[in-house]
């Protein structure tokens, strides 16, 4: 059975790059699979995306932000992840569930339990089978966002230092709350440390690998 794998955690974890090098051993190993993300991942999920994204729309309701967030990945689900999973094929999802309960929950402090509610509403109460939390102090991946000049800046990038220790609290308190599902994995190491630590959980798992 194909499992439905999420990557976490805040901003410049270096989730991104390190599923970029995860997913190359998934193609030299013949491995059936789709990269996918949220917001976005379909045509609907990433128009939407844009609105949430969009360093204009600075006036949005938190309420109404959670349930944007919520709708993209109802869309998600039932168009790409459940058919994917239907088909025996792998999801590398980058940000899920996870992203709401630390963002729109904790951050937001609309809490965790709250906006957990609204998406079992949306997903059914799907979970992912494994997620990785990139664990990493907002300072250094702050840091490390501040060094990469060329990426786009969005509007969740721009909260305060005090916003992105509330998501990093947030993503602590999932941890303990789903010890099995989510694996910590020490982000602040080298790209390929990363890497490897996250293969030796999948290798644990995946008969395939
Ligand atoms: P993105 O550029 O994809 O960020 P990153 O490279 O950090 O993954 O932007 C997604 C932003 O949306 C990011 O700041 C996290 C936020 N987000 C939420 O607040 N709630 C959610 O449910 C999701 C999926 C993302």
């Amino acid at each position: 059975m194909a499992l439905f794998i999420t990557f976490e955690g805040g901003e410049g974890s270096g989730k991104s790059s390190a599923l970029a090098k995860i997913v190359e051993v998934f193609k030299e190993k013949n491995i059936p699979f789709i990269l996918t993300r949220e917001p976005g991942g379909t045509p609907i999920g990433e128009e939407i995306r844009d609105i949430l994204l969009s360093s204009q729309n600075e006036n949005m309701d938190i309420r109404t932000e959670a349930l944007l967030f919520a709708a993209s990945r109802r869309q998600h689900l039932t168009k790409r992840i459940w058919p994917a999973l239907e088909k025996n094929v792998y999801v590398l999802c980058d940000r899920y569930l996870d992203s709401s309960l630390a963002y729109q929950g904790a951050a937001r402090k609309l809490g965790i339990e709250t906006v957990y509610e609204i998406n079992r509403f949306a997903t059914e109460d799907s979970l992912p089978d494994l997620t990785f939390f990139f664990d990493i102090t907002p300072e250094e991946g702050l840091a490390r966002i501040a060094k990469n000049k060329g990426r786009e800046v969005n509007r969740l990038d721009k909260e305060t230092l005090d916003f992105h220790h509330a998501v990093y609290d947030g993503y602590i308190e999932l941890c303990k709350k789903f010890p099995k599902r989510i694996i910590r994995i020490d982000a602040s190491q080298e790209l390929d440390k990363v890497v490897s630590d996250c293969l030796i959980i999948l290798k644990e798992r995946m008969s395939e690998l």
